[in-house]
């Protein structure tokens, strides 16, 4: 079978969570090896949120550990830090062109935002316009994202076919690919999970900070002996590092009296604990070790320049840039 092309990014502004890691990395990771991955850190996207230069490449190159240490190999895909490939805010003014207002007016990410008190501005405006070109640059098949992200997904699929439609079939139209069990991760409070919220777990800290979240876990005061509500953030983490008969036992075990919440909570953290604990010392290397890892990144960029070049090349002379010779 055909590899498909395989792309997502993730914004540095903040520590990697749960959220990110069910909604995309393990994902992406799952898809490498039978296609052709690409994945790269966000950071022009960043830029609209968080405007102090230390945070930002701190953030940056942790995220990028976090995903070596994951299993992201850079010899089996496409690994890059986004501000490296300059390319893609090229093909975000091309777009800009054909981008109808009221397309980004509809964002609600954008009124999200504003409803947050982040200050507007054209960057925050024109996000979705940016994360089109990351797709596209690339010829992406297969993006797979959260639910937060399926609008931007659905704005990037009218970009493309309105290029296509007006210049020929320049552009891959891709698929958004998004997951239902792991689409809305819940954060402590009940809300999705986001480094924006104040509300994650992260994947990589401390044991002490990690228990210390999970005790802060929103629950009921419904009495010990009767049935607990399993539409509450708690169940669904929990439910996330188990399997179906896994999950059963847990359905049970809400359903039936004597369940205590703490207790669950435990065994949550110790999830997670175990879960992750493969990744640390992998993870610990790659912080010590940055001159490897900019090596990893340089390569990357290379390799993802390469593809960008081309479809710039495709899309330049479709769109009339190039003086017939
Ligand atoms: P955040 O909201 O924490 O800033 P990002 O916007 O950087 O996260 O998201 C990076 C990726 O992780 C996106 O594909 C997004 O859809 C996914 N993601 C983020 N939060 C969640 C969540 N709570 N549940 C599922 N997926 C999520
Ligand atoms: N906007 C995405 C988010 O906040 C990050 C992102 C930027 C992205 N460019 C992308 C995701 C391209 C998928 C494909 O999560």
């Amino acid at each position: 079978m055909k590899k498909q092309r395989v792309l997502s990014g993730i914004q540095p502004s903040g520590q990697l969570h749960l959220g990110n890691y069910f909604g995309m990395m393990s994902r992406m990771i799952q898809y490498q090896g039978n296609n052709d991955l690409f994945c790269f850190i966000a950071n022009y996207h960043a830029l609209t949120t968080i405007p102090e230069k230390d945070n930002l490449s701190k953030n940056t190159f942790e995220a990028v550990c976090d995903f070596l240490a994951l299993g992201l190999d850079p010899e089996k895909s496409t690994f890059w830090i986004q501000s490296d490939v300059p390319q893609v805010t090229e093909l975000t003014w091309l777009l800009s062109n054909v981008t109808p207002m009221g397309l980004l007016d509809r964002a609600t990410s954008y009124k999200d935002k504003i409803a947050r008190g982040i200050s507007a501005n054209l960057g925050l405006f024109s996000y979705p316009v940016l994360m089109a070109a990351d797709i596209l640059l690339f010829n992406s098949e297969l993006v797979p994202v959260g639910k937060d992200q399926k609008q931007h997904l659905e704005m990037t699929r009218d970009i493309a076919v309105r290029i296509n439609n007006l210049f020929g079939d320049v552009l891959v139209v891709p698929e958004p690919d998004i997951e239902k069990t792991t689409m809305l991760v819940p954060g402590t409070d009940g809300q999705k999970m986001s480094k924006s919220y104040g509300n994650i777990i992260p994947i990589f800290d401390t044991e002490k900070k990690i228990r210390k979240t999970i005790m802060r876990i929103k629950t009921d005061t419904t009495p010990i002996e009767e049935p607990k509500d399993k539409d509450t953030p708690l169940f669904q983490l929990y439910s996330l590092f188990l399997n179906e008969d896994g999950i059963e036992d847990l359905t049970s075990r809400y359903d039936n009296p004597g369940l205590r919440y703490g207790d669950i909570k435990v065994e949550l953290f110790e999830s997670i604990m175990e879960h992750f604990s493969p990744f640390r010392e992998k993870r610990e290397y790659y912080i010590s070790h940055p001159d490897h890892v900019k090596d990893i990144l340089k390569i990357g960029a290379e390799k993802a320049s390469t593809v960008a070049d081309k479809t710039m090349a495709t899309i330049k002379e479709a769109i009339g840039l190039k003086i017939d010779s």
